[in-house]
């Protein structure tokens, strides 16, 4: 495989020009340009990634790092992504970190060795001090969806506290009085948001109580098995709002498996927006969060900083939307 110094003994130049042409720099007049890149083309010369890498230059790669990829709301922020760095050129290197702090920090450390130009991290456990080194070395990073709003980078998350009010005012204009909630982890912003909606908008109804609110893990069997311990407590309950879609369809499938109609006796609302939510029986009521343009929105920030520096913390939330379907309103939206 030829190398920089084939390609400057073949063009008559120095190591140093090759590299100058390379590095697109206008310090070389346009024939010497034309010699070398000439003798690039005849010697099929590829440059060094990483020597260009080291001179500082981009490398026209960023990573992203998401916490469950089998969670359909995360490929959904990283299409989103990969569409906004494609159409700039960039590729992307995506990578699983299960909400395991050393994890990503495993990933930050290989990926900085291959000289990637920034990092869109979703992540609530990212631990400050790997923010702020990247940063300190002028290496981008964006917090998508579960990003602390003391992070000294950009957070880009939904409004879900706004949406966690609509999914109650939603069940409440459907009739529901009492009305449980089966909330995320609580380490995880998102979830601790949807959770403080829930009690502003369903704390003043006269059917409240504390024991209508139950812990679930944003997965389909906590869901499940949380309708199954809400019946328990509560032989009234006619409605429930779940902290996201997967725990939302766990929900149905349990009131499905005890012969409770839907949305007759009780009604379902999730949140997010997943696909699942359409092909359920009845297809599930959900707060739409703006995943995909999350996800552009934050390559967006990310590419910007590439290109004209870091800039300081911000937080960006975006709104989401109520999407009434039959799980809440008979006949359908
Ligand atoms: O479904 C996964 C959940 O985790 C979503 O609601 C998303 O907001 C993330 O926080």
């Amino acid at each position: 495989m030829a190398t920089i110094r084939d390609v400057a003994r073949l063009a008559g130049v120095s190591v140093a020009t090759v590299s100058r042409v390379i590095n697109k720099m206008e310090s070389v007049n346009p024939e010497t340009a034309g010699q070398v890149l000439k003798a690039i083309e005849q010697l099929q010369y590829e440059p060094n990634a990483v020597a260009r890498g080291l001179a500082g230059k981009r490398m026209g790669i960023i990573a992203l790092i998401l916490p469950d990829i089998l969670n359909p709301f995360f490929p959904a922020l990283a299409r989103g992504v990969e569409d906004v760095a494609h159409k700039k050129g960039l590729t992307v290197i995506l990578g699983n970190s299960d909400d395991v702090g050393l994890k990503e920090s495993s990933y930050i450390k290989a990926l900085k060795k291959k000289y990637v130009d920034g990092f869109i991290f979703a992540s609530n456990t990212i631990r400050e001090e790997d923010v702020e080194g990247l940063r300190k070395e002028r290496i981008p990073i964006v917090l998508l969806d579960r990003g602390l709003d003391t992070a000294s980078c950009a957070v880009i998350r939904s409004n879900n506290r706004q949406g966690a009010k609509l999914a109650v005012r939603h069940l409440i204009e459907q009739g529901c009085r009492s009305i449980a909630h089966i909330y995320g982890p609580q380490d995880f912003i998102t979830a601790r948001e949807r959770l403080l909606g829930y009690e502003e908008a369903a704390g003043g109804l006269k059917g409240y109580s504390p024991s209508l609110m139950i812990p679930g893990n944003f997965d389909i069997e906590s869901g499940r098995k949380a309708v199954e311990q809400l019946l328990a407590r509560h032989s009234n309950l006619d409605g429930i709002f779940a902290g996201n879609d997967l725990m939302a369809v766990g929900a149905l499938k349990a009131l499905h498996e005890r012969g409770i109609r839907v949305p007759e006796q009780v009604k379902v609302c999730g949140f997010d927006g997943i696909g699942l939510a359409e092909i359920t029986e009845p297809e599930l009521t959900t707060i739409a969060q703006p995943v995909y343009e999350m996800g552009g929105l934050a390559a967006r920030i990310l590419i910007e900083e590439i290109e004209s520096g870091i800039r300081d913390n911000h937080l960006i939330e975006l709104d989401v939307t109520l999407v009434p379907r039959k799980s809440t309103v008979k006949g359908g939206s």
